[in-house]
């Protein structure tokens, strides 16, 4: 099986070329692993994001909820984050470095790369401490300790203590569950790897409320179930795996976790983690705000407190790995000259996930072809992401279109203009085919919505 070509340092710097990612602030010299996202990584991120509403949403068991980023404080101590959410850290009182003390042996000291902190003649590390992965800061004009408040380090906080809001007004009972996308914040004392870890990211969480007895059962649908979510968009299936957590990997909250493992080129990395957090949360905020947090099922007489099953992804990482899972190179003929060929780069993204959809290109900038091409992108722009794009030879239009992964390139030519018809490209056969100008919309939409297999699956089979 010859290996993948995809590395970190090619997604890192086609991120850069294309503009999907940039590193944050860069005019100022950058701020430790912090990105902006660009216009397309906007549209590969709010597709991702999308397919996964789709999924909770389409669904009559799932609603939706937007909580605030700032909450109460009592939150965190309920939760248990002001108290255990921390990472024991080593400060190196010679280099001013600070490391994870359970990852020394994964770093080099700063000063002399060939050993780890704690190993180089000048090392001279400190006990270990405790860190909280927590940004604290102040709600209000007074920075006192009664107004200090954090920024959520994750977004399922959000849910539980909206449980009863939700039960009385969503209308809902056990099995079911409450969804929620948005950023949290987490301190991180090792960010890197790219988006895989920063300090500010975006979460896609559910928490699903069940009857205790019922939580095996559901703990295992919820595996399944998101391990298929990212195969139907498109992941190899021999690049994700499910690995259960050791009990000494277990979060504090949780009596069983699945990690959904993607094989980045880093190894083998936790893409998703599916968590049976029992009763722990709902009633650690009973206790701590005095509000019953339970279901009174009217049926049986009975009153419980529901377990949680709670599949929680990364929106960000999640993107990540379809860029890693989608990257290909390959020669192909060079346009206009059978005998040469030349490398392209190429995103297999499924088309869903794909920012542009179809990208419009008239053949030559004259003879009518623009209009023409301007206006099918302005009737296409009503059903789905376009590109109008005039700019450069043919074969560098095509280039570009295939380094962001846009599944068909519409060509206007000189017949378009005769027969109201263009020729449609596929990004990865390379085939083209001539389409009415009136069926494009049906055509592309019908595409959109069928089964999609990566063509990197039979390549490397
Ligand atoms: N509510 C449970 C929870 O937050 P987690 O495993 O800490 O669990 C869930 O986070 C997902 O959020 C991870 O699987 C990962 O995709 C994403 N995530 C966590 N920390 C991240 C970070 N520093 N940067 C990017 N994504 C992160």
């Amino acid at each position: 099986m010859p290996d993948d070509v995809v590395t970190m340092e090619k997604i890192v710097a086609l991120c850069k070329r294309r503009g999907f990612v940039f590193p944050s602030s860069e005019i100022y010299g950058g701020l430790g692993s912090t990105y902006d996202y660009g216009h397309y990584g906007v549209l590969l991120k709010s597709n991702v994001k999308d397919a996964w509403w789709r999924a909770m949403l389409s669904r009559d068991d799932v609603v939706a909820i937007d909580s605030a980023i700032l909450q109460h404080p009592r939150v965190w101590e309920a939760s248990g984050h002001v108290g255990g959410f921390s990472d024991p850290l080593v400060d190196c009182r010679t280099c001013k470095s600070r490391f994870r003390a359970d990852h020394l042996d994964q770093v080099a000291c700063p000063r002399k790369p060939s050993k780890h902190p704690g190993e180089g003649p000048d090392c001279d590390l400190t006990q270990a401490r405790e860190f909280n992965l927590m940004f604290q800061t102040h709600v209000g004009p007074v920075q006192d300790t009664a107004s200090v408040a954090y920024l959520r380090p994750e977004t399922a906080q959000g849910i539980f203590i909206n449980f009863k809001n939700v039960l009385q007004f969503a209308r809902k009972k056990p099995p079911f569950g409450i969804a929620q996308v948005g950023k949290s914040f987490r301190n991180e004392i090792t960010p890197g790897n790219f988006i895989f870890r920063t300090r500010e990211f975006e979460q896609m969480e559910m928490e699903f409320f069940v009857p205790p007895t019922d939580t095996p059962r559901w703990y295992r649908y919820w595996i399944e179930e998101r391990e298929r979510w990212y195969l139907e968009l498109g992941i190899r299936p021999d690049h994700l795996r499910v690995r259960a957590h050791e009990a000494d990997e277990l979060s504090h909250y949780s009596s069983g976790t699945s990690d959904i493992e993607y094989l980045f080129p880093i190894g083998w990395s936790e893409l998703e983690g599916v968590a049976d957090r029992g009763s722990y949360d709902l009633t650690q905020h009973s206790e701590h705000s005095g509000e019953k947090l339970e279901y009174f099922d009217t049926a049986s007489g009975e009153r419980y407190v529901p377990h949680v099953v709670e599949p929680a992804a990364g929106a960000d990482r999640a993107a990540l790995a379809f860029l890693v899972d989608a990257y290909d190179e390959e020669d192909v003929p060079v346009a206009g000259d059978g005998e040469r060929t030349e490398r392209r780069t190429v995103l297999r993204l499924h088309p869903r996930l794909a920012p542009v959809k179809a990208a419009v290109l008239p053949l030559v900038k004259k003879d009518g072809q623009p209009e023409l091409a301007r206006e099918i992108a302005q009737t296409l722009s009503g059903v789905l992401q376009v590109e109008y794009d005039e700019g450069g030879s043919i074969g560098k239009r095509y280039r570009r279109q295939d380094e962001i992964g846009t599944p068909w390139c519409l060509t206007v030519d000189h017949r378009s203009l005769e027969d109201r018809t263009v020729t449609v490209r596929d990004r990865d056969s390379l085939g083209q085919e001539r389409v009415a100008i009136d069926e494009l919309a049906q055509l592309l939409a019908g595409r959109l919505a069928g089964p999609w297999r990566s063509p990197k699956l039979t390549a490397v089979a």
